[in-house]
């Protein structure tokens, strides 16, 4: 039987109008521009406004786009992965609405949660289904709308996190090319660094967790950077030592956006330059789930076909993974 790989055929992102500058967080906490500069290269992220706008609107525009792009009708699509950690409402999966607001009926669509490795998590399970020849047309989603779970009076935090959508098509291949070879980690022992405190079954909303503010993302920074920067560098390291892979072989490293001091730690143990690491937190910020798709979007015409590009993220859990995958297409 002719072994089939999973490979990127199209991928689109989709950011809201509205830009949240450092200046005007500066207004809002005790921050400056100067700070957040230099402690996490943002500059400014995009955010959802508006009553009634979720998780599901930056996804389905970003997905309706890609499919027009690609010339793939909604009734082909055999699957859909939403990356999310901040899904619509707990149920049902923000995969479901997605597929419903963008007129995809054959989907088998459910969600998935690895906090800011959800994309790369997601990634990896959509290429079992087409690696087994099951499933043709998956579409794999990152999205999330951090602002709905940002305190935008905490300063440590809130100069962190943007909101976008993106989407990739995956598809069967019999060329060399696709998702090569994946590295993924977990230790939930990491937990107590990064969480969000209320609003799951150990302790549902009510009044005092709503007044205590446990609705928001609880992040000890300087822990996290520590496992970050260290696991995402070591497993980079791995993706290229198993496959024999040197640093003048990739094209790219596409890593996870959470603080450019991380990228930069990330970049130079693999002994790879600035000009192949593709960094544009300073626009967007941390978007969890959607950064390594919206880096690749940005990217795509200037990927070529064979190039070898390594996707790296770290995220609450903690997650962490590394997916070294050969680019399938050339810029169209
Ligand atoms: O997405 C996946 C998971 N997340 C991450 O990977 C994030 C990892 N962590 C980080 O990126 C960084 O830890 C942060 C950006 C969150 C914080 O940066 P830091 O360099 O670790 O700052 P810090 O928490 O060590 O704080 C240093 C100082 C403190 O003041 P003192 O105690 O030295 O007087 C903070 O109070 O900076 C102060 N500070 C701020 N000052 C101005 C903290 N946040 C701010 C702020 N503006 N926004």
């Amino acid at each position: 039987m002719t072994k089939l790989n999973a490979a990127i055929t199209g991928i689109q992102g989709w950011v809201p109008d509205f830009v949240l500058t450092n200046d005007i967080l500066a207004k809002m906490v005790d921050t400056s521009d100067e700070w957040i500069t230099t402690r996490t290269g943002i500059k400014e992220r995009h955010i959802l406004k508006g009553e009634g706008q979720g998780t599901s609107d930056l996804a389905a525009p970003a997905v309706k786009q890609l499919l027009e792009k690609t010339g793939t009708s909604p009734d082909e699509v055999d699957m859909l992965i939403c990356a999310t950690v901040t899904p619509d409402m707990q149920f049902p999966a923000t995969a479901n609405i997605i597929s419903d607001k963008v007129g995809i009926k054959n989907a088998f669509s459910f969600d998935l949660n690895a906090a800011c490795s959800s994309f790369i998590y997601a990634l990896v399970t959509g290429s079992k289904f087409i690696e087994s020849g099951s499933h043709k047309k998956v579409v794999i989603v990152g999205a999330d709308k951090m602002s709905s779970i940002v305190d935008y009076e905490e300063r440590q935090t809130c100069i962190i996190f943007g909101d976008a959508g993106t989407a990739v098509l995956l598809e069967p291949t019999t060329e060399d090319l696709g998702i090569m070879d994946s590295i993924m980690k977990s230790d939930g022992a990491g937990r107590i660094h990064l969480h969000q405190k209320a609003g799951g079954s150990v302790k549902p909303a009510s009044h005092e967790t709503v007044d205590a503010r446990e609705h928001f993302i609880y992040q000890e920074g300087q822990a996290v950077f520590k496992f970050a920067v260290t696991h995402m560098a070591d497993v980079s390291v791995e993706i290229m030592k198993k496959n024999n892979l040197k640093s003048k072989d990739i094209a790219y490293l596409v890593p996870h956006q959470a603080n450019l001091r991380i990228i930069e730690a990330t970049a130079r143990r693999m002994g790879i330059k600035k000009e192949q690491v593709m960094i544009n937190i300073e626009r967007y910020g941390n978007t969890t789930s959607a950064t390594i798709p919206l880096c690749l979007w940005e990217w795509d015409d200037k990927l070529k076909k064979g190039d070898n590009i390594i996707l790296s993220a770290f995220g609450g859990g903690f997650t962490w993974g590394s997916i070294w995958l050969k680019w399938a297409y050339d810029p169209k």
